[in-house]
């Protein structure tokens, strides 16, 4: 049976945060079928002026906004603010993209008329979102979608609901028009429902690579319906020789660590040269003992939160006791300290002798090290996975990073920077299991409108020059 409520607890409290229906699939539709004409043929100005002050409307808000996100996500609050930043950040940036990527272009010609090249909505998008960014990322397509002069129809993950009522609400209070943008709550049923519906013209998705070739799959007979995936990652991050032991680390850890390890991005291997090794690894592990874990308000705050929930919690155990049984061997524990709760300490277990290295996204503070005799065995390692998101180089000189940029299978390669913070002015995607070539940020504009070319005349003016008898 399908569910028909929805509820959020706070993952740092156990308490309920949030509780509300399932949405009605159906009276969304017609909703966003009602407001789609109108809102697609407006200047497309006018469209960025209401982006933008929904931008002021969350600016207003901001600070609600990110105690809303750290108590449901369970992240430190300094962090739930960078989200607000980066929600803001999201318009003009996209504005920029709009007119970069998908703008107009008239070719004069006296005799054939006018060739001109426009681009139109698709129509209905659905926006299916993760809990990690609640906020940020559902973004990230909503408001490209919305300038192009889509209506959109956003599910927030069933993990983060009340952060996704509150986005849409932003939109409303600035007075874009209820049916061109909607929140519609629900599980992977509604997510599913929705995906298929005959109505929905594009489906725009962040979250697991699980769900995302599920999505996938179901629209294989469907390629009329764009399709951008956004899926995850088993990215590495590769240690090369460099002096600079201590910054080395700090990047590893703001890697490994940020958000407790709950990022698209986060490295989960940790390869080093074995030149390196002995140096690198007990100064990561240093650093990873004095990371202060805590609840979202603490003060001072901590580096990080909690996992999503309890589940999320058991099973990123689990899977350090797993890796164990298969070879791995602990450099720190995972550590769970109350049971009832999903905090958990940041792990790192050497993988080098494991027998089969499980090439699956672990979405938690849990760091693989695995450490090769030299710099070629460096990368078969890093791109030794079927996801593609982001890689990182550190260490080594320019031609070591051409080498590595050359041959990374991924759709970020960053040297002597965390694989992680990626930037909204930058595409944003991968390949492989990450991602199906449409990548965000700012190439989210091509996938939120479809190019048409035309040639145009004011008057009919025609003539056959061969083949006609005299008359
Ligand atoms: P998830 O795949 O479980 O869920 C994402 C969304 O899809 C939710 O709204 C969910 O209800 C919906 N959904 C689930 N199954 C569905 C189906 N079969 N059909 C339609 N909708 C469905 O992801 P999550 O656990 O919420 O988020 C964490 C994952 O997201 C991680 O794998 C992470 O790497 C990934 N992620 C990717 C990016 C990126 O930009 N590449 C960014 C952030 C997170
Ligand atoms: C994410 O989308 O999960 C992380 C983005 C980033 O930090 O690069």
């Amino acid at each position: 049976m399908s569910q028909t409520q929805i509820v959020s607890t706070e993952p740092a409290t156990g308490n309920e945060l949030w509780r509300g229906e399932v949405g009605d699939l159906d009276e969304a539709i017609e909703r966003a079928n009602n407001a789609r004409r109108n809102w697609g043929q407006q200047p497309v100005g006018q469209r960025m002026e209401l982006v933008r002050r929904f931008a002021n409307e969350v600016r207003k808000q901001a600070e609600p906004f990110a105690e809303l996100i750290a108590r449901e996500t369970g992240k430190p609050l300094w962090e739930a603010r960078t989200e607000v930043e980066a929600v803001i950040g999201k318009v003009e940036i996209s504005i920029s993209a709009y007119a970069d990527r998908t703008g107009q272009k008239k070719l004069n010609s006296a005799l054939q008329g006018t060739a001109a090249l426009r681009h139109k909505p698709h129509g209905i998008m659905a926006v299916l979102g993760p809990y990690n960014f609640p906020a940020h990322l559902p973004n990230g397509h909503i408001v490209p979608a919305l300038i192009a002069g889509n209506c959109v129809i956003f599910k927030p993950s069933e993990k983060t609901p009340a952060v996704g009522e509150f986005l849409v609400k932003c939109f409303h209070d600035a007075k874009v028009p209820q049916g061109v943008i909607q929140c519609l709550q629900g599980g992977a049923d509604i997510g599913k429902a929705l995906v298929e519906h005959w109505m929905i013209n594009g489906v725009l998705f962040t979250g697991s690579a699980r769900a995302g070739i599920a999505i996938n799959r179901k629209l294989a007979s469907d390629p009329g319906k764009i399709l951008a995936l956004e899926m995850g990652g088993n990215n590495p991050i590769v240690m090369l020789d460099t002096p600079k032991i201590e910054d080395a680390a700090v990047t590893i850890i703001q890697s490994a660590f940020t958000t407790a390890g709950q990022r698209c991005t986060a490295a989960r291997r940790l390869v080093v040269v074995d030149s390196m090794f002995d140096q690198i690894v007990p100064a990561v592990k240093k650093l990873a003992e004095r990371l202060i874990v805590g609840e979202p308000f603490a003060d001072p705050q901590p580096f990080m939160g909690t996992v999503i929930d309890n589940q999320t919690a058991d099973l990123l155990s689990e899977s350090f006791v797993a890796l164990m049984s298969r070879g791995g061997k602990p450099i720190m524990h995972m550590k769970r300290p109350d049971e009832n709760l999903p905090f958990l300490s940041p792990s790192i277990i050497d993988a080098t002798d494991m027998d089969d290295r499980p090439d699956i996204e672990l979405f938690g503070p849990l760091l693989q090290v695995i450490r090769v005799a030299d710099f070629n065995e460096a990368i078969m390692e890093a791109n030794n996975t079927r996801y593609g998101l982001s890689a990182s180089l550190i260490g080594g000189g320019p031609q070591d990073f051409e080498l590595f940029w050359n041959e990374s299978r991924a759709g970020i390669v960053n040297w002597n920077r965390p694989t992680n913070g990626a930037s909204s002015a930058a595409p944003f995607g991968g390949i492989g299991l990450s991602g199906n070539h449409r990548p965000a940020a700012y190439y989210a504009a091509d996938y939120c409108a479809y190019p048409v070319a035309s040639t145009e005349m004011e008057q009919p003016r025609a003539s056959l020059g061969i083949g006609l008898r005299d008359q």
